[in-house]
């Protein structure tokens, strides 16, 4: 029912792709900070939204845009919404690390009805539709349909999470829920780009994942991917910016005893 909006959603991602793989590990990046030193920002981050939000506003020219680097654009009455993290992983990316996505949700009227997170390097494409289910395509095999993974319990699971970057003013920065639920785990990964964990959960390739404090351009997507593929996302408190847990049901119960 979404093709055509899913089929160029995925040509967003594979041009922003394009930018950023032409600049990494090279000497052209121009890394600054934002709102403080952890919070970093390259050309690539910049480049790729530019052109993200122009292709859209070309083909789409009625709808609006959410972007990281970009703020609002676009018509804000229109009942049409993409989502955009132009680059997500940037701490990995302008460390020359491989794990970094472009993420891009298109929501109709607050609803999100596409999802696209694309790993340029690692050449993984995770795909959803609303009501269409959920498809991982690596390098030039054919998409393969992805399930939310089974295990029941934390001491078998392998999840992720991240710490958020205001650390400088807000002390609340998610160690202590590691320190919590470490014993219990098989082990803890911080893979450095939030709308990848949240696909990998959908994908299986982890069993679980619990962040603090995201924005709507890093979870949209994957969060379609993720309940397209069988998953749940839990919200886990509402002071801290988007605050969620993910994972199949029992996991997220899991979780939920240590996290807070
Ligand atoms: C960040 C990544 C990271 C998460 C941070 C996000 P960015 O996004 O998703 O994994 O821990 O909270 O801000 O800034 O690289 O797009
Ligand atoms: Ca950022
Ligand atoms: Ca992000
Ligand atoms: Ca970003």
């Amino acid at each position: 029912m979404y093709d055509e909006l899913l089929k160029f959603a995925v040509q967003l991602a594979k041009a922003a792709g394009g930018i950023q793989l032409a600049y990494f590990r090279g000497d052209r990046l121009s890394i600054e900070t934002k709102s403080n030193v952890y919070d970093v920002v390259t050309r690539a981050d910049r480049e790729s939204e530019e052109l993200i939000a122009g292709m859209i506003a070309e083909r789409y020219p009625d709808h609006a845009i959410l972007g990281e680097e970009g703020g609002c654009r676009g018509n804000a009455a229109s009942d049409w919404r993409w989502v955009v993290d132009p680059l997500d992983g940037t701490t990995n990316y302008s460390q020359g690390l491989p794990l970094f996505t472009v993420s891009i949700a298109l929501q109709y009227r607050g609803e999100t009805i596409v999802g696209v997170v694309y790993a340029p390097y690692l050449n993984e494409l995770f795909t959803a539709t609303k009501g269409g289910g959920a498809y991982l395509q690596y390098a030039s095999r054919e998409p393969e349909r992805i399930r939310v993974g089974e295990k029941q319990t934390l001491a078998t699971s392998v999840i992720a999470s991240g710490f958020p970057y205001d650390k400088d003013v807000n002390p609340d920065n998610n160690s202590d829920n590691v320190a919590r639920i470490i014993p219990y785990v098989r082990d803890v990964r911080r893979l450095g780009s939030a709308a990848y964990d949240i696909s990998c959960v959908a994908a299986g390739l982890l069993d679980g994942y619990w962040e603090l404090a995201l924005h709507e351009w890093d979870v949209c997507a994957a969060e379609l991917i993720l309940a397209e593929a069988g998953g749940v996302v839990c919200d886990l408190r509402r002071d801290r910016g988007i605050s969620i847990v993910a994972g199949n049901g029992a996991i997220v119960k899991e979780i939920l005893k240590y996290v807070r």
